[in-house]
């Protein structure tokens, strides 16, 4: 599975030790491209549970479609 995300930031998003998890102890970085706190995981991977291998997916709205595969002239 693949998913296509907007992203506005232009430059990087440095850590401190607030962004500590104070119960857990860590700082979770969202990989998947969904969270709402953006750069850190605040679970919306899940949504991502089902997703196909060979399906590319856009999240838009709060709702989920697949999206025809994007081919270059290189393949
Ligand atoms: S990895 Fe993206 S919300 Fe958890």
């Amino acid at each position: 599975m693949t998913r296509l995300v907007e992203l506005e930031e232009t430059g990087p998003r440095k850590l401190d030790p607030s962004d500590i998890d104070d119960e857990k102890g860590d700082v979770a970085i969202c990989q998947c491209g969904l969270s709402e706190s953006f750069p850190f995981c605040d679970g919306s991977h899940r949504r991502t549970e089902d997703e196909d291998p060979e399906t590319t997916y856009v999240y838009e709205d709060g709702k989920r479609r697949e999206l025809e595969r994007i081919v270059t002239a290189d393949q």
